[in-house]
């Protein structure tokens, strides 16, 4: 019965439900951006990085294969390295071949992606102890604590918190760390809005994909029946708030049920789906201050495009 279907739905994600009753029957609309990732969502973001238009990954990698050996020789030989957000090892590699890390601790919200992560380092790294933690990285992670760490958070996923968010994720991770912790964490800078919009609305329409992948995923993992032709990717520059915003636009006047609750859209009136914020290399040298870490070392690429921090 389609109906009886509609109302009561297939819940394979309660996670998900609870998240889109949440943010849904909100107003303004909102949704976590940790969604996105199911498997279409991770490889349309792995064709994200390859955009002309988005510059943080290629250019973040080309600071850290600059940056890793010198990082890696600041840490004890049988250190650990735990990365926040871990989709793959690509990034990671640049301070694992070091050899001074003899336990890999990748946290991320993705499991298939970290099993496959644990796959090919168990080839390729056979005396790597690696640890994969699914979940969210804001929520409380336990870390082996024996050796010291070093804490990794590429990516500029930062930015996806608020502020405030933000300097608490820090404080908290400067406790997991522990006192002889570093924290190794990339950032993207403030820049023209003239670069920052293409980099999140794109001339082939991945991002648009990206975002609107989100719809399909609540449609097979929470019963709903949204029609993603209903809606339009929208990408925003919030200047005040120093950030790149990405909504949902609803084209028309419709009504969405979501486990028997009804959701009625406007014309225009949109689901804010990421926050990605923007900031100058003082203003997070200051914010990480604030959350008790001092600036080891700042890294910027020849550009000034992106930055990457080491914190202790
Ligand atoms: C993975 C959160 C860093 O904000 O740039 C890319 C996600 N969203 N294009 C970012 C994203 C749209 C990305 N982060």
């Amino acid at each position: 019965m389609p109906d009886d279907h509609a109302v009561l739905g297939r819940v394979s994600n309660p996670e998900l439900l609870q998240a889109a009753l949440d943010g849904l029957t909100a107003c303004p609309k909102t949704l976590p951006p940790k969604f996105f990732y199911d498997e279409e969502g991770c490889r349309l973001f792995g064709l994200i990085t390859q955009l002309p238009e988005y510059y943080p990954t290629r250019t973040e990698m080309k600071l850290l294969a600059q940056i890793g050996p010198e990082v890696a020789s600041l840490m004890p030989q049988g250190a650990v390295l735990v990365e926040y957000g871990a989709s793959d090892e690509a990034k990671a590699l640049f301070l694992l071949n070091s050899g001074r890390f003899s336990r890999y601790v990748p946290i991320d919200v993705a499991v298939t992606s970290l099993r496959a992560l644990r796959a090919r380092l168990a080839a390729s790294h056979p005396a790597l102890d690696v640890q994969i933690r699914p979940g969210d990285f804001l929520s409380a992670v336990d870390i082996p604590r024996r050796a010291p760490i070093l804490g990794f958070f590429p990516g500029s996923t930062i930015g996806n918190l608020d502020r405030p968010v933000a300097q608490h994720f820090l404080a908290d991770a400067r406790v997991a760390l522990g006192t002889n912790g570093r924290f190794l964490i990339g950032v993207d800078l403030a820049k023209s809005p003239d670069i920052l919009i293409p980099a999140y609305d794109d001339a082939q329409a991945v991002t648009a994909a990206f975002n609107l992948n989100l719809l399909v995923r609540m449609n097979r993992e929470i019963g709903t029946r949204f029609n993603p032709d209903n809606f339009s990717h929208r990408a925003i520059w919030n200047g005040e708030k120093s950030r790149i915003e990405m909504h949902l636009v609803s084209r028309y006047t419709h009504i969405e049920y979501i486990s028997g609750e009804m959701v009625s859209f406007a014309p225009g009136e949109t689901i804010h789906t990421e926050n990605s914020h923007k900031y100058t290399q003082s203003e997070f040298i200051s914010l990480a201050a604030a959350a008790g870490w001092s600036t080891e070392r700042v890294w910027v690429d020849e550009n000034n495009l992106f930055a990457v921090y080491l914190l202790a």
